[in-house]
This record gives structure tokens, sequence and C-alpha cells, in this order.
């Protein structure tokens, strides 16, 4: 069964749709796994906590970005496909191409590198990219009452994190939709619908 990422810069609204996908991936008549990065085990909850609150070198942030992903492969992500079970995670390895190359200015061959090692070719079989404005995103998360790490980046470090899913998307047709934000929920969600309707085989 397909493995499904979300992606998008913070305030895109990808944790919106989350929930509404699952439950259409199930209503198709899936076993569907939600997760979610940096997270998805208990180790990885533990370093996700480390990573949206400790200040860090940026390249300690994006290796236990992907000694949080090897566990989550490990444990949940690789078992779950192999039980014929849909996986569905907010967020994979685009985002660290996104924010730690785009955003930090890590150089992407190291990432590569790290990306060979942990993965060993599995890639997600779809990813979602929820895309809009930096200034509209940027709105919603200033709403947030407790910023983590992230959140609290300037304008400029979102507008390279966005920049850059938008040009993986276009590297990666296949792989990649783009579904746009800023517009009702309604039109968003049949856009999902068009999306995964041919991924459930009915
Ligand atoms: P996010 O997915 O936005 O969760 P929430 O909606 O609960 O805030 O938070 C995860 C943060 O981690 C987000 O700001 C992006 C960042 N991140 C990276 O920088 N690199 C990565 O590889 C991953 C998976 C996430």
């Amino acid at each position: 069964m397909p493995f499904i990422s979300l992606e998008g810069i913070d305030g895109a609204g990808k944790t919106t749709h989350l929930q509404w996908i699952a439950d259409y991936l199930r209503e198709q008549g899936g076993t569907v796994v939600v997760t979610r990065e940096p997270g998805g085990t208990p180790l990885g909850e533990s370093l996700r906590a480390l990573l949206l609150n400790e200040p860090m070198h940026i390249d300690t942030e994006a290796l236990l970005m992907f000694a949080a992903r090897c566990e989550h492969i490990a444990q949940i992500i690789a078992p779950a496909l192999s039980r014929g079970e849909w996986v569905l995670s907010d967020r994979f390895t685009d985002a660290s191409f996104a924010y730690q190359c785009g955003g930090r200015g890590i150089a992407e061959s190291r990432l590569q590198v790290l990306e060979e090692w942990v993965q060993q070719g599995l890639q997600p079989d779809l990813t979602i990219l929820f895309d809009v404005e930096v200034s509209i995103a940027h709105q919603r998360v200033r709403t947030h009452s407790d910023p983590d790490r992230f959140e609290q980046e300037q304008l400029d470090f979102f507008e390279r994190v966005r920049a850059m899913y938008l040009r993986r998307a276009s590297q990666y047709p296949a792989r990649f939709r783009v579904v746009r934000t800023d517009q009702t929920i309604e039109a968003i969600r049949s856009e999902l619908a068009a999306v995964l309707k041919p991924l459930s085989g009915n």
C-alpha cells in the first residue's frame, strides 16, 4: 500500500487536512497508520522535543532529524508497509531538504548521503505539498501561543524553505502534488480526493 507524506511550510495548513485524508483512505477500505516527523516512535518523540526546543548546531539538527527518521522507518514505516497498510506521515525527508538545506543552508550533497544511508531507496509514493504565500502562513503561525524554534524564524527563512519545497516538487513531478491552501476547505478537499482516488484502487 502507498506511503504518503504531507509537507509544507509552518502555517501552510497541512495539519488541518491530515485527519480528513486519513478518514478518506479508511473509507476506501484501507488500514492507515498516521504518523509524524520528527517523531513517530518513543525515541523519535524525545528527539522531537530536543529539535523543537533546544538551540543546537545546524549539522546536529540535520543529523538528529535523520536519526529520528532511521528509527521511524525501522519501527513504524517499513513494518506497516510490509503488513500491506497505508502510511500517512506528517512530514518526511523533503522537510529536511527544505528546512535544513533551504532554510539553514546545509549542502544538499550532505543530506543526500544521509538519505541514502537511512532510507536505502525508500521514498514516499506520493507527497502532497500544501503551498501558500509565506506572508499568509506566517500570520497563522503568529497566533500560536508558544512558538517552537522553527516557528520563531523570520519571513526570509520561510521564503527559502518554500522555494526549496517548490523546487523539489518540480524536480520530482511523478511523486509530488502541490495543493494551494488559499482556497476554501471544500475546494482543497475536492483536490485532495482527486489526488487520492487513483491510489486507493477504487
Ligand atoms: P510541524 O510538523 O510543523 O508540527 P506542528 O504542526 O506540531 O508544529 O513541526 C515540525 C517542525 O520540524 C517544522 O517546523 C519543520 C521541522 N522539520 C525540519 O526542520 N526538518 C525535518 O526533517 C522535519 C521532519 C521537520
